[in-house]
């Protein structure tokens, strides 16, 4: 009889410790999406306007490259936290600019402007964006990424935000 009731107890005992371990499971995979999905909450910097210099230093018709902090910089980052974009100055109107993020919408590769054939290069698998950044060959599933913008005392704005790369 005592042989039967410890068996029970280690029977019991070998739910508990499943149970505990689907639970760290379950935590181990949840809370990673738990905290991207408020991260916006949890971190208010995220999505916020960012400064890319002043608005006048941009020629019109021209396509570069830009940086800015990155939305949440670890403290050792260092230039690491620096992140680029490719801006376009549309018009000499005010406000009048087309802001991509550099990360292809593929796997996230910086993609590369090529101004005589007006377009962008992806370097790691060849993916193709037209210059209004649509897709014109390769894997990207989708159009590159744009900021909005807004120019505010002559600084070129945009509102930083994570993106959903691959
Ligand atoms: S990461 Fe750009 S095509 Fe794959």
């Amino acid at each position: 009889m005592a042989e039967r009731s410890e068996e029970i107890s280690r029977r019991q005992f070998l739910a508990k410790v499943s149970i505990g371990l689907s639970a760290l499971a379950g935590a181990v995979v949840g809370i990673p999406i738990i905290a991207y999905l408020l991260s916006p909450l949890i971190n208010p910097a995220v999505n916020k306007w960012r400064s890319l210099g002043p608005a006048a230093l941009f020629v019109v018709g021209e396509t570069i490259q830009a940086t800015f902090q990155d939305p949440s910089p670890l403290p050792w980052a260092g230039l690491t936290a620096e992140t680029a974009v490719w801006v376009r100055r549309n018009s000499i109107k005010l406000n009048d600019f087309t802001v991509f993020a550099v990360n292809c919408t593929h796997l996230g590769c910086p993609v590369n402007w090529l101004p005589d054939a007006r377009i962008f290069l992806c370097p790691c698998h060849g993916g193709v964006y037209y210059a209004d950044g649509t897709v014109a060959a390769g894997p990207p599933p989708r159009r590159l990424f744009e900021y909005q913008t807004r120019v505010v005392d002559g600084d070129l704005q945009i509102l930083s935000r994570p993106l959903p790369v691959g």
